[in-house]
């Protein structure tokens, strides 16, 4: 089986990518390695999967999803049938300073994927959104079937389009599309601009960490494992289209939403002692208000995808961290 696979140099995607390879598909990688983090640390990713065992079925190309012909060329030589499209500008913070970003990648670069999707008859189009999506929602479960019009910041704001425009294609063209809401994803090889990273970068140079919301947040952190087995598990099984009445995360056309969390909200102050235990370290922290385009709390309803894809997320926050830790202490060499 072949799949497109864009952002495969990024945090999840690496991890995904070398799932497939694990189970024999073969990997179209797709990524313009840019410069909103360490280019070291995507490479460096991407030499694992360079030298992993089944490297033969793993092709990279270094390509912007904002670039239509070149993406072009890519589909014509591979004629996907599957086509998982992770690249995007991720973080909420940085969307307040650059939007435009937002709009190449997620606007711009999400649209040519789509209509090549269309275009190459693709069998199924899975594409990452976010739980980001949910706003200030004021429910303690977030839920597929939830209103989700009230964006707060530009990045929900672009992935929550992306969602609707699938639901075009899905509509006008009969395209199987299915959009996955992840929830606070963490792990070994994580992003240099989320709240573990930076803790444990912190902490180790004994150096404060700064809390926002006063500490007060909750989320539903996800294991990066349990996440890729979520996507993958959506990947393997054809789509089938359920008939859900008054469900805007089902239609009349194969467009679906999943949320992949972990249905175990954290609290941030938890989150933390778990580090500095992990890390023998206790940390000095700066407690900060609540930052432009936060969300307060997250906790994913995860019965959807249970029901149709028995996914079942086991990584408790103490083993997950101490992965994380374990990596990170072995990959910069403290
Ligand atoms: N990590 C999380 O907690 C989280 C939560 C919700 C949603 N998401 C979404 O999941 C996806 C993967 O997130 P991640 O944490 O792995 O982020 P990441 O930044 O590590 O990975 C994204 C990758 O896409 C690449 N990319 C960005 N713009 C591109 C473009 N125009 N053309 C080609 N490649 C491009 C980047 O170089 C990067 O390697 C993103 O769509 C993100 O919005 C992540």
């Amino acid at each position: 089986m072949k799949i497109i696979l864009t952002g495969c140099a990024g945090f999840i995607g690496f991890h995904l990518a070398k799932k497939y390879l694990e189970m024999n598909y073969t990997v179209i990688g797709i990524d313009n390695l840019n410069s909103y983090y360490s280019k070291k640390l995507k490479k460096d990713r991407l030499n694992q999967l360079f030298e992993h065992p089944k490297k033969r079925n793993f092709i990279f190309h270094k390509v912007s999803i904002d670039n239509f012909k070149a993406l072009k060329k890519i589909f014509i030589k591979h004629k996907p049938p599957i086509v998982v499209n992770l690249a995007a500008q991720a973080g909420v913070r940085h969307s307040l300073k650059k939007p435009l970003d937002y709009v190449k990648s997620n606007l711009i670069g999400f649209s040519n994927i789509l209509v090549l999707s269309k275009e190459f008859r693709v069998k199924h189009f899975i594409y990452a959104s976010t739980s980001s999506v949910y706003g200030n929602s004021k429910k303690n479960i977030l839920a597929e079937t939830d209103n989700v019009d009230h964006p707060i910041q530009f990045y929900a704001a672009t992935k929550r389009s992306n969602e609707l425009m699938a639901h075009a294609y899905s509509s006008l063209y009969n395209l199987p599309t299915t959009g996955l809401r992840f929830f606070t994803v963490y792990g070994p090889w994580g992003r240099p601009d989320m709240a573990l990273f930076l803790f444990t970068k912190n902490m180790l140079n004994n150096r404060p960490i700064y809390v926002f919301n006063n500490g007060n947040h909750i989320r539903d952190f996800t294991f990066v494992d349990d996440i890729v087995d979520g996507i993958y598990k959506v990947t393997k099984k054809k789509f089938i289209k359920i008939n859900k009445k008054n469900d805007p995360s089902e239609s009349f056309c194969p467009f679906r939403i999943l949320n992949i969390g972990n249905n175990n909200p954290i609290p941030l102050m938890r989150y933390i002692k778990v580090l500095e235990s992990e890390l023998g370290v206790k940390s000095k922290k700066f407690f900060k208000p609540l930052q432009k385009g936060d969300v307060k709390n997250t906790n994913a309803s995860i019965k959807k995808i249970k029901n149709l894809y028995s996914y079942n997320p086991n990584t408790e926050i103490e083993k997950g961290i101490k992965k994380f830790v374990n990596w990170y202490r072995e990959y910069f060499n403290v």
